[in-house]
């Protein structure tokens, strides 16, 4: 049995009226939203980067570089299921995430489980392992979009000859 590993990350962007916002591969009513190369999605950033920080695997700019053309408008899922794939492939799988948005507006409570739920989708984790908190920045930075994220990774239970499942 490997060691249990832990993974910190943080994403920020800047809010722009009219803009769409994205939150945990959610679509979320809101008057503003990121500006970004990507869709902006900062709890995806937030999670894919502690994904591999966990690891030592590097950040998701060295993966999608905001210079290149190809992830344009990028859907961040497609970001973090790479970021998993990588873990996968180090022989690890994620056991619980926990993450803290600030954002003044709007507000996120009456969107909670739909993300909960979509973030436990997309790392394969029953929503009750996936915990968030919502914060206002108490009117400090209100076109501001924080992010912060921790990830528990657990080894990949071995099947027989020692070939990772799941
Ligand atoms: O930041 P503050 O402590 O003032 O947040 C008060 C409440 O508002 C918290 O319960 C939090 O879940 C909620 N909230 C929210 N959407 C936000 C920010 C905070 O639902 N964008
Ligand atoms: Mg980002």
């Amino acid at each position: 049995m490997g060691r249990m590993r832990i993974g910190y990350g943080e994403d920020s962007h800047r809010l722009e009226a009219g803009r769409p916002l994205w939150l945990g591969g959610v679509r979320i009513e809101s008057p503003h939203g990121p500006v970004a190369h990507s869709d902006g999605d900062a709890l995806l950033h937030a999670v894919a980067d502690a994904l591999l920080s966990a690891l030592a695997l590097g950040d998701i700019g060295q993966l999608f570089p905001d210079t290149d053309p190809r992830w344009r408008g990028v859907d961040s899922t497609v970001i973090l299921a790479e970021a998993l794939r990588r873990v996968r492939a180090e022989g690890y799988r994620p056991r619980q995430v926990n993450a803290v948005v600030t954002l003044d507006r709007p507000k996120l409570t009456p969107h909670r489980e739909r993300i909960q739920e979509r973030l436990a989708h997309l790392l394969a984790l029953s929503a009750g392992d996936v915990g968030l908190s919502f914060k206002t920045s108490e009117g400090l930075a209100p076109a501001h979009v924080q992010v912060r994220a921790v990830v528990l990774l657990e080894p990949l239970p071995q099947g027989p000859g020692g070939v990772w499942t799941a």
